[in-house]
């Protein structure tokens, strides 16, 4: 099979879709949609996202130097979707989406959205000017899963999640499990048990 030559660009699929919460004093909570964030330290836990500076969101994670990326399921796609077309300059995003803001103990200004499955409150550590974009890299202080996503074990049910994606201009969701970290090298009595009840 040969490859057909393209131009570069931002093929990298799929990304991770997130709505990311951000608010400053005497700016009221608004709601981006961010495909460009990516996990880029465990320890500690980092992530990053890039925003371009005409936004809205851009001046306010800039001066607060916080935000919450609240992750996304099936459920709040076409929100998701909504948050990434209007700005928060024309539309309240949480009152008009029926999105509820839920303070962040480690946060002064940016709240969590009540709806998500999971939050990650980020605190940014440094902001770099790549041209289009301006990422920022930052600390993950807290994090909040939804209760019901809780299971016994101390395990996210990431299958009721049912977490979305972002494929290249479209949205996706993800099928249950068919593998785990290390089940290329796992005994066959492990390979059973964890996948054979799925
Ligand atoms: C699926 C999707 C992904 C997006 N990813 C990004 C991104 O990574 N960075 C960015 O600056 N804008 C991104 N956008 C665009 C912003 O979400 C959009 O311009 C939004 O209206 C900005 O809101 P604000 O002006 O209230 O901050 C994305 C939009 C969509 C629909």
């Amino acid at each position: 099979m040969s490859f057909i030559n393209m131009k570069p660009g931002t093929l990298l699929s799929p990304t991770p879709v997130v709505m990311v919460s951000c608010a400053d004093a005497g700016v009221a909570p608004n709601i981006i949609t961010i495909a460009w964030v990516g996990t880029i330290n465990s320890d500690p836990p980092m992530v990053s996202i890039s925003v371009r500076a005409a936004r809205h969101s851009y001046d306010i994670i800039k001066n607060s130097g916080e935000f919450v990326v609240n992750l996304v399921s099936r459920e709040l796609m076409e929100v998701t979707d909504l948050c990434g077309v209007k700005s928060g300059r024309e539309m309240d995003k949480f009152a008009e989406n029926g999105l509820t803001p839920v303070p962040v103990p480690a946060l002064k200004y940016a709240p969590a959205i009540a709806q998500s499955p999971a939050y990650l409150a980020c605190k940014v550590t440094q902001a770099i000017d790549l041209g289009s974009h301006t990422m920022f890299l930052s600390e993950i202080v807290d994090m909040g899963i939804r209760e019901d996503l809780m299971q016994d074990s101390g395990k996210i049910d990431f299958v009721k999640a049912d977490l979305a994606a972002y494929c290249h201009g479209e949205y996706t969701g993800l099928t249950a499990p068919e593998g785990f970290f290390g089940y290329s090298v796992a005994r066959p009595e492990v390979l059973k048990r964890r996948l054979d009840k799925k």
